[in-house]
């Protein structure tokens, strides 16, 4: 399968900017094949990104969504709405949804249950804070993230997309040893009834690290914040080599 590398540009570039930055994007990444490349831009510029992306082979994915598809729910947005818009992706549990907005896992639980119903391939983050890895806590976060969360539905899991995502390492420029993401990938494997899921990393991805990071075999693909809002440094990402 090819790599996915995912660029979560969180919440920057209006619709204008985001035209550019993708047309500028598309310029650089033409001739590259074999890699699984989604974009995963504010809700607001869902459109103009799926407009410049049509005739090519760039996904779109969205950041959030909420677990119900329609009602009462000011300011929500349903899964259903970003199908519509294209998107066949949804990032879910993201540590800054975890963190600033107080996603719980029970909350967590149902959007992945609702992204599965409705056909989103949901990309479900989990990591430890840093007090949570100085603690040696690790393992036990990332197990009850994966527990909760997959509540229902562990046999549904291989649908899923996985991205450890540590929080210390989140717009820090502190990135994982590929030796530590090797291990809690591995650990994340384990804990899952169907090994066959893909799991990605994210955590101050950017062009110096990249090449040592797909190196790994068990690294499938990444989750890109800041790099991935500049055409250059995103397309470097996008064509990293592991010779
Ligand atoms: P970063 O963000 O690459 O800016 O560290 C990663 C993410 O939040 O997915």
């Amino acid at each position: 399968m090819d790599p996915i590398i995912a660029g979560n540009w969180k919440m920057n570039k209006d619709p204008a900017e985001s035209r550019s930055l993708v047309q500028n994007l598309l310029e650089l990444i033409s001739d590259v094949k074999n890699r699984k490349v989604i974009l995963i831009p504010p809700f607001t510029s869902l459109p103009i990104v799926a407009e410049v992306i049509r005739n090519s082979n760039v996904k779109l994915g969205a950041q959030n969504m909420y677990w119900e598809r329609s009602g009462a729910y000011t300011g929500e947005i349903s899964g259903l709405f970003l199908k519509s818009l294209g998107c066949e992706y949804v990032v879910i549990g993201h540590s800054e949804r975890r963190h600033i907005m107080g996603e719980t896992d029970e909350m967590l639980n149902k959007k992945l249950k609702t992204a599965l119903e409705i056909g989103l391939i949901a990309i479900f983050c989990v990591g430890e804070t840093e007090k949570e890895k100085e603690q040696g806590m690790t393992e036990q976060v990332i197990s009850r993230q994966l527990k909760q969360g997959l509540k229902d539905i562990e046999n549904e899991a291989h649908k899923i997309v996985f991205a450890y995502e540590p929080v210390w390492a989140i717009g820090t420029g502190k990135t994982a040893t590929p030796q530590q993401v090797v291990d809690v990938h591995k650990f994340i494997r384990a804990q899952l009834i169907k090994k066959k899921s893909t799991i990605l990393y994210g955590g101050s991805v950017k062009p110096e690290n990249i090449d040592t990071l797909m190196h790994e075999q068990e690294i499938e693909g990444v989750l890109v914040g800041g790099a991935s809002l500049k055409p250059e440094s995103f397309a470097r990402i996008i064509k990293f080599s592991i010779t």
